[in-house]
């Protein structure tokens, strides 16, 4: 299996040359990647690899898309699709030990003090309303700074100097809490931050992930925490791996872990539960076999525990498949979020609150029913098309 990000994309060209696009011809890196991007991914229905080997403004190629296709992460993986859910289970139940050495090709060259400068980076900028040149790629890997406990998510960096960055801290996760606690001790949090990794160790970063894109609404100004650059290390011939936020490549690299973390979270509830979907932001469907009234309640509260940005979850009995939807619902609402409970609000600027039916209900309706086909030989549960977004599959 491949080990490194650069082995990874030869076993992608092996396996399927056509997922693996070279564009020679001059982009920008404001606006032109994530339209051409978007444009394979809506019009001709493809979502390969590209590779960006002219970007105006500085000498790194840009590598995108890279988690696009669920193949391909399966690959990654070094397993078919169908199996990235039960394998990635296994990887949560058996983790493997960090092996630490002392180099590696990343520190080809070491840039420090003045040498630092962010705007030798491609500068991604990837929609309107963007307020600057983002790092969406990057992997932070800290330490609590009372424990000996370690923590990598992805989190998204805006560059604002030759080296300074502001970066995004989702309230109450583990990385906003590490930096929570080294205020109050009136330390700074050291960070390190990772570009272009396999992706199995991308996906391995997510263990306990969910998705926060608030359908392509642009959150405003805020205030963010700051990071200053001590050092960039990078390979002599290196890409830069950029991750076109809202869109497949970033939320696919999502699903799987949420799935698998969700399952293990309905699981320790509900021993009997079937499989977990979770085909678009804020969305899940569960199949159990209930043994007793009420598992139903039990599995949706799991998952609403288990995950701050969840707002809908639709149970069904064991023989209904939760299948991929034809399009992801617009926002709607949950009746069980226990009032008092901390959750990801909606943003500002999002549409007003819609009821998504996200199942064919035999009677009633709402996104937190419980709905049970006995049609036997498996049904399908489906989104109702709105054809905004493909289907995370
Ligand atoms: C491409 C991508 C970008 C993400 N960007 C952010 C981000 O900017 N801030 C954030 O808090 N979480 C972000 N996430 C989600 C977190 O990485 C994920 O929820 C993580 O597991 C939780 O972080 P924690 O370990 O700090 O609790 C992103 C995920 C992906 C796949």
């Amino acid at each position: 299996m491949a080990q490194d990000l650069r082995s990874y994309l030869e076993q992608i060209k092996r396996r399927k040359p056509e997922d693996f696009k070279i564009v020679a011809k001059p982009v920008d890196p404001a606006y032109e990647i994530t339209a051409l991007v978007v444009k394979l991914e809506r019009e001709a229905k493809q979502r390969p690899v590209l590779l960006f080997e002219n970007v105006k403004g500085t000498k790194f190629p840009v590598l995108t898309n890279l988690h696009a296709s669920r193949p391909r992460l399966a690959a990654a993986m070094g397993v078919a699709p169908e199996e990235t859910q039960r394998a990635y289970l296994r990887a949560m139940e058996k983790p493997l030990a960090p092996k630490v050495v002392k180099t590696g090709p990343v520190k080809e060259v070491i840039l420090t003090g003045q040498k630092i400068n962010l705007y030798d980076l491609p500068q991604m900028v990837h929609h309107e309303g963007d307020a600057g040149p983002y790092l969406t790629a990057a992997i932070s890997f800290a330490k609590d700074p009372t424990a000996e406990v370690w923590n990598c998510a992805y989190n998204r960096l805006m560059i604002k100097g030759r080296d300074t960055t502001s970066i995004h801290l989702t309230t109450g996760k583990h990385l906003w809490e590490f930096h929570r606690i080294a205020e109050s001790r009136g330390e700074p949090l050291p960070v390190a931050l990772v570009i272009g990794v396999h992706p199995a160790i991308a996906l391995g970063a997510l263990a306990i992930g969910s998705i926060d894109e608030d359908e392509r609404y642009s959150l405003g100004e805020r205030q963010r925490e700051v990071v200053r650059v001590k050092a960039i290390t990078h390979r002599r011939d290196a890409m830069f791996q950029d991750i076109t936020v809202a869109h497949l490549d970033h939320l696919l690299l999502s699903t799987i872990p949420i799935e698998a973390n969700l399952y293990r979270a309905v699981r320790a509830m509900v021993p009997s539960v079937k499989a977990v979907r979770v085909p678009g932001p804020f969305t899940c469907f569960v199949s159990i076999e209930q043994r007793v009234p009420g598992q139903a309640k039990n599995a949706i509260m799991a998952v609403l525990g288990a995950d701050l940005y969840m707002k809908r979850v639709v149970v069904v009995d064991h023989d209904v498949t939760p299948a991929a939807p034809t399009s992801t619902p617009r926002r709607g609402r949950t009746a069980t979020r226990q009032s008092g409970a901390w959750t990801r609000r909606p943003s500002p600027r999002s549409p007003p609150t819609r009821r998504a039916t996200a199942c064919r209900p035999r009677s009633g309706s709402g996104s937190t029913s419980r709905t049970s086909s006995r049609s036997g030989g498996g049904a399908e549960l489906r989104q109702p098309s709105r054809g905004e977004r493909g289907p995370l599959a």
